[in-house]
């Protein structure tokens, strides 16, 4: 049996970049995941012609220039800029909140007159000691904006009203008095050309990789395989759940290919009332621009989430935190293991902050990659 100096878990972005840099310098890695494909949620499936984002919506951001020029080493990216709409019953916003919002919500023209009526509402309100959501969002923003663009979404999400949840959810809610649809404020933005797969392919080139394969099962009949782990799965189930499920927000997506070039012009357009069930339907080929003859669209629907379903955003409430807590002094004291990555973690990552994770640990493990 081969032996390897890192048994990495899971093929997501972490894993990926870690028996990478590992590889380069000299380690054998044995890369095991669950699912049927590499990637993780990165992963793209090619439709119809079309890079299918297949677990939600990926633009890559970042204003850390080392870690735009590292992932650039992988594929080169698109022009695409974030620029969502939201529709809410007739009417169709751009977003986020900026002037070509307010112009459309209120006819006005000015940064005055749109901060003029906010402030006004904000006033009329007068919310000073937040008790939930709701007030929050409206001591921040006015009622009008809050009913219209944010408590419909905001309650399908969190599948409860937005008076039942906690104020501190929401701590800004930035507001733009310049006509840019620009949904991010980093420095750089994109969309890989062919889709996010092709980036891990490249990762993973030369590396020993078994799919459909969990690690649990796996360990049992392979115990010394690696002299150490890289695990990027739950860590509340790498240690069985002792203290207790950490929780998730779930999503479900239903994906249908239509016999028609162009569903809804944009990539995402976000669904604001509470009467729709949907958060958003993505429209995958203008991710990349595509002139294919037919179109991918995705709906997608925020569930609640039990231990059979994908686990997307982690609840980071002080029940939560607290048993994060834990289990992360146990992960500190499990000697030749590494828990990384989203789910390792328990936090939300953006895919430029999991690569910045994954750059650390290698250095931490291996010496300086990126400076
Ligand atoms: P990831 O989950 O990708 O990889 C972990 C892997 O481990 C999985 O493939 C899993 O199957 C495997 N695994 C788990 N347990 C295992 C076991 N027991 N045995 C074997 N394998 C196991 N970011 C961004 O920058 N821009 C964006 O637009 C978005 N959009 C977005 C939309 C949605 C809906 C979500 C939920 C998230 C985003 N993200 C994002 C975040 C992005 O998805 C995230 O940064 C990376 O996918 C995280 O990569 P990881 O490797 O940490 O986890």
């Amino acid at each position: 049996m081969t032996h390897y100096d890192y048994l990495i878990v899971g093929a997501g972005l972490f894993g990926s970049i870690f028996a990478y840099e590992a590889k380069r310098k000299g380690k054998r890695c044995l890369v095991i995941e669950k699912r049927k494909h590499i990637a993780g949620n990165i992963y793209t499936e090619n439709r119809e012609g079309i890079n299918v984002h297949v677990y939600g919506a990926h633009i890559f951001h970042t204003s850390n220039k080392s870690v735009w020029e590292y992932i650039n080493q992988f594929a080169e990216f698109n022009h695409f800029v974030n620029s969502p709409m939201a529709v809410y019953e007739k009417e169709l916003y751009n977003l986020p909140f900026n002037m070509n919002t307010f112009s459309k919500m209120w006819g006005v023209r000015t940064p005055d007159e749109a901060k003029s009526i906010i402030e006004a509402q904000i006033k009329e309100a007068g919310i000073d000691n937040p008790q939930n959501l709701e007030q929050q969002a409206i001591r921040l923003v006015g009622k009008d904006i809050y009913e219209k663009l944010i408590k419909g979404y905001t309650e399908k999400q969190w599948g409860r009203k937005c008076t039942e949840i906690p104020a501190f959810i929401i701590k800004r809610l930035p507001v733009r008095f310049t006509y840019d649809n620009n949904y991010f404020n980093d420095r750089y933005q994109g969309i890989p050309i062919g889709g996010y797969t092709g980036i891990v392919e490249k990762m993973l080139d030369g590396i020993d990789v078994k799919l459909n394969t969990d690690y649990f099962e796996f360990i049992k009949s392979n115990p010394g395989i690696a002299s150490k782990t890289v695990f990027t799965g739950p860590i509340d189930r790498y240690f069985n759940y002792r203290f207790g499920d950490l929780e998730y927000r779930s999503l479900r997506f239903e994906t249908e290919t239509l016999d028609k070039d162009n569903y809804q012009g944009n990539a995402v357009v976000n669904y604001t009332s509470a009467e729709i069930p949907y958060t958003r339907i993505i429209e995958h080929k203008h991710f990349e621009f595509g002139q294919q003859p037919r179109t991918v669209i995705t709906r997608e629907y925020s569930e609640d989430w039990t231990r059979n379903d994908e686990p997307y955003y982690p609840i980071n409430d002080t029940r939560n935190n607290d048993l994060y807590h834990k289990y992360s002094e146990l992960a500190a004291r499990e000697g030749n293991v590494i828990f990384g990555g989203r789910l390792g973690q328990y936090k939300y990552y953006d895919m430029d902050k999991v690569i910045e994770a994954a750059l650390a640990a290698v250095n931490n493990e291996l010496g300086q990659i990126l400076e």
